[in-house]
């Protein structure tokens, strides 16, 4: 018997073939890329949440599904960049450029590739730049050279670039977003972009007319339900011996609070090969879950107190993420205790009487099973 690698994995972003959930939002992505692609309408989409919620697995999910296979590919030339530093409209235009070049290379090698094999290559062509890549490009500016790249493109129905971690784009690059989407001629261009949970409250204050590129598609992602947990732990066990009895699954939904990476902590801490994992076996494992999780959370609120924690959890039972200090004392917390919430950077003050979640509210989830705190 072949052993199979324990599938759940919290450290890396879902791969497109175990991701499961968020049903609803990959309706929408998919009606709006197909409204792009036959209808020639370009825009954004705004994809964001707290950390480790899911947002780099739902673009390579999205992604994944437009490019479709190797041996049939879409017409779609597809960008993603996941940011991890400072990004400026020069750097982002230069990126994209680099990105531009490196697809339609690819996509010549696939479609040789595909002649070579099949002969039959009909509908797939290769892209094409024309005349924008022979010119001698040195002297125009990385703004102009997109534009050129975008202008020429042949043979493809849509561009759709996918930046993730958006909130390292600077002012500039942020504003140049509008331009990306709005000022192009021929073949319509699709933003996905993925943030932070402040995020769009940003875009929305700060420059209003580049929230508008993202107005009415704009995706706050969270929790998973029951039954999207079930989905993601079954997934990757199809034509598996391993199975989750009903029990388990729930118990596994109560500790994790469904934060996918929690959820992803429990389950390969409570997976064994070829057996019915059963509800006392996620219980046993919660300890080697909690330590699985421990490298990302266990630094993120050191000077809680149990009671900190209990009252962090109180105010994530809102499933909001921007509250009221009303909502705050109706919840349970006491004025005091907003306060050194506040200290601990789990709360901050956005107006008088207004409050932001800052801490992922998987933290506080985290920390009650670490503590050994009663959960609910
Ligand atoms: N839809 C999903 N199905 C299965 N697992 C998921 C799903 N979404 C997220 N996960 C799991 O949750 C964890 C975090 O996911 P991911 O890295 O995509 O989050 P993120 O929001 O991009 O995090 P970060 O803030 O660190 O960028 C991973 O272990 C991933 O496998
Ligand atoms: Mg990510």
């Amino acid at each position: 018997m072949i052993l199979m690698p324990n599938p759940y994995d919290p450290q890396t972003p879902a791969r497109p073939e175990y991701f499961g959930g968020r049903e609803h939002i990959l309706e929408k992505l998919r009606e709006r890329i197909a409204m792009a692609g036959q209808h020639g309408k370009s825009g954004g989409i705004l994809i964001w949440g707290h950390r480790c919620v899911g947002k780099t697995s739902l673009i390579t999910k999205i992604t994944s599904e437009v490019r479709g296979t190797p041996n049939s590919p879409s017409n779609v030339l597809i960008i993603t960049r996941r940011l991890a530093r400072t990004t400026n409209d020069q750097e982002l235009y230069t990126m994209l450029n680099e990105e531009m070049i490196e697809q339609v290379e690819k996509r010549q090698n696939v479609v040789n590739k595909i002649k070579g094999l099949a002969g039959n290559i009909s509908g797939l062509n290769a892209f094409s730049l024309g005349v924008a890549l022979n010119k001698t490009e040195t002297e125009k500016s990385p703004y102009h050279k997109w534009r050129s790249y975008v202008e020429n493109l042949e043979n493809a129905e849509l561009i759709l670039i996918a930046i993730d971690d958006a909130d390292w784009l600077s002012i500039e690059a942020i504003g140049e977003l509008k331009t990306i989407v709005e000022e192009v001629s021929g073949i319509p261009v699709l933003l996905i972009i993925s943030g932070f949970i402040d995020f769009e409250e940003k875009l929305v204050n700060q420059y209003s007319p580049v929230a508008r590129v993202f107005s009415g598609a704009s995706f706050n992602i969270g929790r998973f339900s029951l039954d999207e947990t079930k989905e993601v732990l079954m997934k990757p066990l199809v034509g598996e011996k391993t199975s989750w009895n009903n029990g388990a699954i729930k118990v596994l939904q109560k500790v994790s609070g469904g934060y996918p990476y929690l959820v992803q902590c429990v389950a390969s801490a409570s997976y064994s090969e070829g057996e019915t994992i059963t509800e006392g076996r996620v219980k046993e494992k919660t300890t080697a879950a909690v330590n699985i999780g421990r490298s990302w959370l266990d630094h993120e609120i050191p000077e809680a107190s149990n009671q900190d924690v209990i009252s962090f959890a109180k105010i994530t039972k809102l499933d909001k993420d921007i509250i009221s200090s009303t909502e705050i004392s109706d919840a349970g917390v006491s004025p005091p205790y907003i306060g050194r919430l506040v200290k601990l950077g789990v709360l901050k003050q956005v107006r008088r009487g207004t409050y932001s979640i800052e801490k992922s509210p998987m933290i506080a989830t985290f920390e009650l099973l670490k503590r050994k705190l009663p959960y609910e």
